[in-house]
């Protein structure tokens, strides 16, 4: 997602005309639990470790301890806790560049990573719904990283349908098949608190003489401290549903008939595979600590392919940078997006060879190109990452091009499949037909995806 802002104004500008209705039939005072957490994701099947009190109450740690349990070195309670141990030098990899494990069958593996602006801030959202669905059945990827998979009842559908192409595949929420939170707790939305309910007549009664969207974003966020009291689900879902008042009452506070969730996929974030994956982990790039939208990794080992990474970086939005916490951790949403930058490289640092795909929020400097981020963009270079889709002329994934992308004036590459110690075979741009429903043509989302096809260095060929 780009435009977290637009969002947020967007639904902001719409939230007057919906206040009355609201607060009749939500009933001020019959939130559950009256504390300004609402905590979402309380209850995890697998393996985790916390490590030290969580400061806003929804945050869960959910690195999985398997690496780390031999390695009496690997400090738990450090805030840079994401350190596989030696958990990345594989017992196969003869040196960084090859494993002569696989010698005998070296093929070639389809990456492809798609943004797919599934919150409804971004138009035709119901209709694209079934159109990605129908698009993802016919991808040739064998290994495909999902971002602004918001809502979880999305998720599950999407999981669910994919499932025959894509056996393997999990998120926060799941484990190929298996929901690994409690359903109670996923069927329960992630604004029922009193304290959004404050927060939204505040908005109206104190915000409604700002001038312009920035400053109602601005008024909401700060003057009525919704980043400060709100959950980081909450906020989030806020965000990323705007544009009306009456969708982000649907999907982030009420409850409804015909879902069995209403909960957030707080990252956002799906992979699937057609390969076998081992190691998952879920990793929060800042551990506990609240951010306007929480960023995160969601890593694996694909069978005889290598290490993997799925992520979304922090992006850069049309209003001032408000940070949630107080000391501020950051300045900028460049600073921010720098930090994810440093954080997943220092999270990589043990593997030689690696994969690493999503929506950076990071354009390059490069012909037909506007960068974006790009002092970030080269700090991944400069560690060794390639980017063969942006080196051998793919075209731009968000921006002009795209009716549905807030940024008509430029020509961005934000997505991106970086790879370290593979051979490159191919690439192009997919999921950017447009599809005709009711008399229009709409893209599947306001990004369009980037395929790479990579192979294992082989290692006989080498010196
Ligand atoms: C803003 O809302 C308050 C409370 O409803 C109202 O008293 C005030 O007149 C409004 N101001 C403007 C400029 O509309
Ligand atoms: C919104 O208003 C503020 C002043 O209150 C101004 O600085 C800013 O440029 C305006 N933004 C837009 C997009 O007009
Ligand atoms: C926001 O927080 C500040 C600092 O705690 C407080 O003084 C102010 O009254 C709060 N505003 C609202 C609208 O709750
Ligand atoms: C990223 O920010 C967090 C929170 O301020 C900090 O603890 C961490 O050290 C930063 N990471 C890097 C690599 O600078
Ligand atoms: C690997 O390289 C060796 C030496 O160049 C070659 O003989 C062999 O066929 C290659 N294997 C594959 C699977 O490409």
């Amino acid at each position: 997602m780009q435009c977290l802002t637009c969002i947020l104004v967007f639904s902001v500008l719409h939230w007057t005309t919906y206040e009355a209705t609201y607060v009749r039939s939500a009933g001020i005072g019959s939130a559950a639990s009256g504390t300004n957490s609402a905590v979402i994701f309380p209850v995890i099947k697998q393996t985790v470790t916390t490590t030290r009190p969580v400061t806003e109450g929804t945050h869960i740690n959910y690195m999985q301890n398997k690496f780390s349990l031999g390695s009496s070195a690997t400090g738990k309670n450090s805030v840079n806790f994401i350190d596989f141990g030696n958990g990345n030098i594989r017992p196969d990899s003869k040196d960084g560049d090859c494993r002569y494990f696989y010698n005998e069958k070296v093929t070639s593996t389809n990456f492809v990573t798609f943004n797919t602006g599934l919150g409804t801030s971004v138009s035709f959202y119901e209709q694209r719904k079934n159109l990605i669905i129908e698009a993802l059945l016919q991808s040739e990827a064998d290994v495909l990283c999902l971002n602004e998979l918001w809502y979880v009842e999305d998720l599950i559908q999407i999981q669910k349908a994919l499932q025959g192409n894509f056996p393997h595949s999990f998120s926060i929420i799941h484990d190929d098949a298996a929901i690994i939170m409690d359903k109670h707790t996923l069927a329960q939305p992630p604004c029922a608190s009193v304290i959004f309910r404050t927060t939204m007549k505040c908005f109206m009664t104190h915000c409604n003489t700002s001038r312009n969207l920035t400053e109602k974003a601005g008024c909401f966020l700060v003057t009525c401290n919704a980043s400060r009291l709100l959950s980081v689900e909450c906020l989030t879902c806020v965000i990323i549903s705007g544009t009306h008042t009456v969708n982000v009452i649907e999907k982030c506070a009420n409850t409804s008939p015909s879902r069995q969730f209403n909960a957030f996929n707080l990252p956002g974030l799906a992979l699937f595979s057609k390969l076998p994956l081992a190691h998952r982990n879920r990793q929060n790039l800042i551990p506990n600590m609240k951010r306007l939208v929480s960023r995160w990794v969601l890593s694996a080992e694909v069978e005889k392919v290598g290490r993997i990474g799925c992520t979304h970086f922090t992006a850069l939005m049309p209003f001032s940078y408000v940070d949630p916490v107080v000391p501020p951790l950051f300045s900028s949403f460049e600073e921010e997006n720098l930090n994810n930058t440093l954080q997943i490289l220092d999270y990589f640092k043990f593997a030689k060879q690696y994969i690493l795909m999503g929506d950076f929020n990071q354009s390059p400097l490069r012909a037909n190109v506007t960068p974006t981020f790009s002092d970030n963009y080269n700090v991944l270079r400069a560690n060794g990452l390639s980017d063969p889709y942006v080196d051998n002329g793919g075209l731009p994934t968000f921006g002009r091009g795209n009716p549905l992308s807030i940024f008509q004036d430029r020509n961005l590459i934000l997505d991106h499949i970086f790879h370290k110690g593979f051979d490159y075979i191919s690439s192009k741009r997919v999921f950017d037909k447009f599809i005709g429903v009711k008399g229009q043509s709409i893209p599947l989302s306001d990004h369009f995806g980037v395929s790479v096809t990579l192979q294992l260095k082989n290692c006989t060929a080498l010196p």
